[in-house]
């Protein structure tokens, strides 16, 4: 193992990332440069710890685990079962808890039933194809969208969506409903799986402390 080497970690953006910090806090693991709001930079380094991290957009979290370009990767479930890289899911960290889930509105409970061809809209064409073909054994449609996914079933762009549900508000405020879960899904950590080679003995310890710290709560 080279005793000078930078550990590389790749957060998803937004609210996993935050939450990732504030797990390896506790684990005394700090980037202090990354709490500044301001700043422009986009990889953070930890001298003393010989880390550094950098945000990314969360679906390419996986790209830049598999190809090495960082070493670890927190990124939610989702996007780990929609990119379909070659990496190690190595730890649940137990927030960002949420469910897939096929929605739509209360009238299209029986064409999933009837196992009718319907359309599908989704950001997670590869969950939603693997759920209807090979779990339901249901053709469908799958139309690719890349947010707002409630709006396609309200303008009749399809009959059901394949999407995340966290509180279930925007389903409710839209007038639309879970009709079926997918799977439950929260955020991971993952790791290249040469790197899990190269540097065995600190990504089993990190994993070690994380999981002491999740235990306890
Ligand atoms: C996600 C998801 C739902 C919503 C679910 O969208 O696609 O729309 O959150 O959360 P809720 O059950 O708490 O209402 P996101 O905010 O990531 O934006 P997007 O629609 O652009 O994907």
């Amino acid at each position: 193992m080279e005793e000078n080497r930078y550990l590389t970690f790749a957060l998803g953006k937004g609210r996993l990332a935050k939450q990732a910090l504030a797990l390896f806090e506790k684990i005394g693991i700090t980037c202090e440069e990354m709490k500044d709001k301001d700043t422009r930079k986009l990889i953070f380094v930890n001298e003393e710890a010989k880390m550094r991290f950098f945000l990314s957009k969360g679906p390419d979290v996986p790209t830049y685990v598999e190809y090495g370009a960082a070493d670890i990767g927190i990124v939610g479930e989702d996007t780990i079962l929609e990119e379909n890289r070659n990496i190690f899911e190595v730890l649940d960290l137990g927030f960002g808890r949420c469910r897939m889930c096929v929605c739509g509105p209360r009238e299209a409970q029986e064409l999933l039933q009837k196992r009718e061809w319907i359309r599908a809209a989704s950001k997670y064409p590869r969950i939603a194809r693997d759920y209807f073909y090979n779990k339901k054994h249901q053709t469908v449609e799958i139309i690719k969208l890349n947010g707002s996914i409630e709006l396609a079933p309200i303008v009749g762009l399809s009959e059901v969506i394949v999407d995340i549900v966290e509180t279930g508000s925007t389903l409710r405020e839209n007038g639309l409903e879970v009709l079926e879960e997918v799977c439950p899904l929260s955020a991971r950590m993952v790791v290249n799986p040469v790197s899990m080679k190269m540097e065995n003995e600190r990504i089993t310890k990190l994993i070690r402390l994380l999981k002491e710290e999740l235990s306890k709560s």
